[in-house]
């Protein structure tokens, strides 16, 4: 029997299918493992279920044991896993695609919708019972008929997209390259990012973290949307550079932003704590019973198909 260490809690139905297939070393206490702890664990393991909280950087890759031949990562996303490490040592990586879509859209549209309509300050005055109704009281962006950017129109840009322009928005987007017409439906395509963020009343992205989206938005690409806009981030925090952004909001180029995802989870620049018009939510984009359900039982496939084909579909390496 195959040994693989599982580096979180997955829900019960999943760790029993696990236990079931494999020698399946499971971490009960939800522990967050240290590198050196990853690397004693995986001592004799022929993979290790991974998670975006376990940083598996080219140190950390080199000291794994030969044993170890696939990192199945349990997330869409695997920016916590350096490709090309794994690569040179014969490791494989594998991601969970489209069984999160639908959810992290949601919250990515939630993050549209708390950001634009000011849901922060709403729910503060709403639980200190320190509101009133006015005419002027808590006044917001209207989403029916203002421009969204989409950073990244990948499945989760597409989502997003599709819902948008239910609720009136004109959606624009910059991807490396430009989609079919039945994927773009309506959505005006942009070759670069300028050209998109200039006509961003509200900026989503959705797009991976790589070498080259690293603090995309930025101090310069920051000054190209038009004034008072609204950012998002339901991708990764590395995309977004934290100081130049908390500084768009002191100014007020930046007119509030809704993130999800940061740089150095579970920590945040502080700086965004003290800015009312954040709407800040802890890394939800993929929480739901069905989701992470599906995404584990797909990060579980996906160990399947390896062992028994030596490849898997969802490989990203
Ligand atoms: C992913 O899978 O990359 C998501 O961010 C998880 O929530």
């Amino acid at each position: 029997m195959k040994k693989i260490l599982v580096t979180r809690r997955l829900l019960r139905s999943n760790e029993d299918r696990i236990k079931e297939l494999y020698d399946a070393n499971l971490n009960l206490n939800d522990e967050l493992y240290s590198q050196d702890k990853l690397i004693e664990l995986s001592q004799g393991c022929d993979g290790v279920l991974s998670a975006l909280t376990d940083k598996l950087d080219e140190k950390t890759i080199n000291r794994l044991p030969k044993s170890v031949k696939i990192l199945s990562n349990f997330a869409v996303g695997f920016g916590n896993i350096d490709l090309e490490a794994a690569k040179k040592k014969n490791i494989i990586v594998t991601n969970t695609p489209e069984v999160l879509t639908d959810a992290t859209a949601e919250i990515g549209v939630l993050l549209i919708l708390g950001a634009c309509r000011r849901a922060s300050e709403g729910i503060q005055g709403a639980r200190d019972a320190d509101w009133k109704w006015s005419a002027d009281y808590l006044i917001g962006k209207q989403l029916t008929g203002a421009r969204l950017g989409i950073l990244g129109m990948g499945r989760i840009g597409q989502k997003i997209a599709k819902i948008a322009k239910s609720l009136g928005m004109i959606v624009h987007y910059h991807n490396r390259s430009k989609l079919s017409a039945d994927k773009e439906n309506g959505s005006i395509y942009h070759d670069n990012l300028k050209s998109l963020m200039e006509v961003s009343d509200v900026l989503s992205v959705c797009c991976p973290a790589s070498k080259e989206t690293i603090n995309l938005i930025n101090k310069e690409t920051l000054e190209y949307l038009p004034k008072g806009a609204v950012v998002t981030n339901v991708a990764r925090g590395d995309i977004v550079d934290d100081e130049a952004l908390i500084d768009a909001l002191d100014r007020r180029k930046v007119y509030a932003v809704g993130l999800d995802v940061y740089k150095g989870e579970p920590n945040l620049n502080p700086g965004y704590l003290k800015h009312k018009s954040a709407f800040i939510l802890p890394h939800l984009g993929s929480a739901t019973k069905e989701t992470r359900t599906a995404m584990a039982n797909l990060a579980i496939d996906n160990l399947e198909e390896f062992f028994k084909s030596g490849s898997c579909k969802n490989k990203v390496n």
